[in-house]
């Protein structure tokens, strides 16, 4: 039997063997998914106890996105961009580093019906989170991508040398979002962990926008929250990112795509 495996720090709450678990039953692939709490400062030495058991693959989540990408050999275009890795897979040639978290944005985008092709989006946030999803959504040909954090500087450093095509691309604080508004608004901040929401304007939501937030919980998040006395039309919280980035990993290592839909409900029902 093959075996995957989840790393992070907490890893307790983690949803990814329960997802992997479903995937291999429908797909019919003989494999296991366990999750592995690795000591802050020893990631390395756990992914090399792993691949010495016959570890295939790895799924890596906080906080050692940073130093699975250090780790690789290799590394895909798409951890590049992203500065980080949530995706390994270990090979007799070495560890070859991906990142599907930015993908799995934009399947469950797609999955819901949103297409950002033309669209007005603004990415909150300039972590980690956003830097994965940028090159993603470029990718979907945005009419207009706006990345505003907190500190308006990292927005700048983020999207600076960025190679856009047709989409106008701009960087900014909150502040400057007065009297702009968006078919898409995606957090990508952390502000929903300590139970707040970037300051947005009113007016910041087009008619009929959508509203999503990266994290997802139990209740709803501050930020959907203040989305929606805001005048968002549609919310969607990051579990359905969480299922597709997921898909994405099972498809790296398995070339097979699990289908998320039966997925999606279940863990829904599950979290309720
Ligand atoms: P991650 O890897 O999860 O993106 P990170 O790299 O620490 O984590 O980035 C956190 C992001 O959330 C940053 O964009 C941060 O803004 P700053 O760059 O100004 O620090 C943003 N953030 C965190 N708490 C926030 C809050 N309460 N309100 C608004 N933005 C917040």
């Amino acid at each position: 039997m093959d075996l995957y495996a989840v790393f992070g720090n907490p890893i307790a709450h983690s949803r990814s063997p329960w997802i992997h678990a479903r995937f291999a039953a429908q797909t019919g692939e003989a494999l296991s998914y366990e999750a592995i709490l690795a000591p802050t400062d020893g990631f390395a030495a756990a992914v090399a106890a792993f691949r010495a058991r016959g570890g295939r693959g790895a799924n890596v989540t906080v906080p050692f996105k940073l130093d699975a990408f250090a780790l690789a050999d290799r590394r895909s275009e798409r951890a590049e961009a992203a500065g980080a890795a949530n995706t390994l897979i270990f090979s007799a040639d070495g560890v070859l580093a991906d990142n599907t978290d930015g993908a799995g944005l934009v399947r469950d985008l797609a999955f819901q019906g949103c297409a950002l092709s033309g669209q007005r989006v603004l990415l909150l946030g300039a972590g980690g989170a956003a830097r994965g999803a940028l090159l993603p959504l470029l990718a979907e040909k945005p009419g207009r991508l706006v990345v505003a954090n907190r500190t308006a500087a990292r927005a700048t450093a983020l999207i600076a040398g960025r190679d856009c095509g047709a989409t106008e691309l701009a960087a900014c604080g909150f502040d400057d979002l007065a009297g702009s508004s968006f078919n898409v608004v995606i957090n990508a901040t952390s502000s929903s962990l300590a139970g707040e929401a970037p300051p947005l304007p009113r007016g910041i939501y087009a008619p009929d926008s959508l509203a999503y937030d990266m994290m997802y919980g139990r209740d709803e998040t501050a930020f959907l929250s203040a989305a929606r006395e805001l005048g968002a039309a549609h919310c969607l919280d990051g579990l359905g990112m969480l299922i597709e980035q997921a898909a994405e990993s099972f498809f790296l290592w398995r070339a097979l795509r699990p289908d998320t839909g039966a997925v999606r409900r279940d863990l829904r029902t599950l979290l309720a």
